[in-house]
């Protein structure tokens, strides 16, 4: 069983792209929707909740756990490494940097997220890493998720402010954009016309989902077909009238969730 954890909703993004490239595999998500947002939290708060979130899934049975969160992939995957050595872990923000090194002609790379994402530096670390010569620029989006969560999709207000947050990555003439955050694939649309047709955009999602199909293609042991008619679970640590209906428009089918508590 795969278990997925974000911060709250943002992680069903992962879930969508789970279900298109591996239909087949049963899932364990847990939405931390009663502490989020993660993004504009310290370092040590985040590290808390994203060990408290690995913790739970693999109660659950998860055999692998993804970290669909930007924000706890940027700030909390070395914590979980260090604890839970045995366990497959993916995160987004590693084959978002692979494919945007790939794409990238003019080596200059802008990267939007949360601003805990944006100062942890992930990126540029990444990057050094990988000895390669990219230069990245970030900047913080912070207004993005409650928009989404808002539903404000196509909305003016959104227009106006991606419009006001892309400026200056426009300006610094970048070729390839990575969407850091669980929610802006959603306004994917909205960041396209507003970045420029020419940037090429990146979805970590689409990415760390390729890589985790390829690892379960070659590890065939890890993660076995699940029992028929075995469901996949939906976790959040509170559930908000609003929830089920969001979920449903975001998957593009219904889900049951379940309240669990953290504490
Ligand atoms: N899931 C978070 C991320 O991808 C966004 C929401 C939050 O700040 O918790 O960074």
């Amino acid at each position: 069983m795969i278990g997925i954890f974000d911060s709250g909703i943002g992680g069903l993004t992962i879930v969508r792209e789970v279900f298109k490239q591996l239909p087949d595999r049963q899932l364990v998500y847990f939405g931390d929707t009663a502490r989020t947002p993660y993004g504009n939290k310290s370092a040590d708060t985040i590290i808390q909740y994203a060990l408290e979130d690995t913790e739970f899934l693999l109660s659950q049975g998860a055999k692998i756990i993804v970290v669909a969160c930007n924000t706890a992939s940027a700030v909390a995957t070395d914590a979980i490494k260090k604890r839970y050595p045995d366990v497959p872990l993916f995160e987004v923000i590693t084959p978002a940097v692979s494919a945007a090194v790939k794409r990238t002609k003019n080596r200059r790379i802008g990267v939007i997220g949360t601003r805990a994402t944006v100062q942890s530096m992930i990126y540029q670390k990444k990057i050094e890493m990988m000895h390669n010569d990219c230069t990245i620029i970030s900047k913080p989006c912070p207004l993005f998720v409650p928009l989404v969560e808002e539903n404000f999709i196509n909305d003016p207000i959104t227009k106006m402010i991606a419009r006001r947050y892309l400026r200056p990555l426009r300006l610094q003439q970048i070729d390839t954009l990575i969407l850091g955050c669980t929610h802006y694939p959603l306004i994917k649309s909205i960041i396209q016309i507003k970045i420029g047709k020419r940037v090429s955009l990146i979805d970590p999602a689409e990415q760390t989902v390729a890589e985790l199909k390829k690892y379960i293609e070659e590890h065939p042991d890890i993660e076995r077909q699940p029992p028929k008619n075995s469901e996949h679970h939906f976790f959040f640590s509170d559930v908000a009238p609003h929830l089920k209906q969001l979920a449903a428009q975001w998957l593009d089918t219904k889900i049951q969730p379940l309240l669990h508590r953290l504490r």
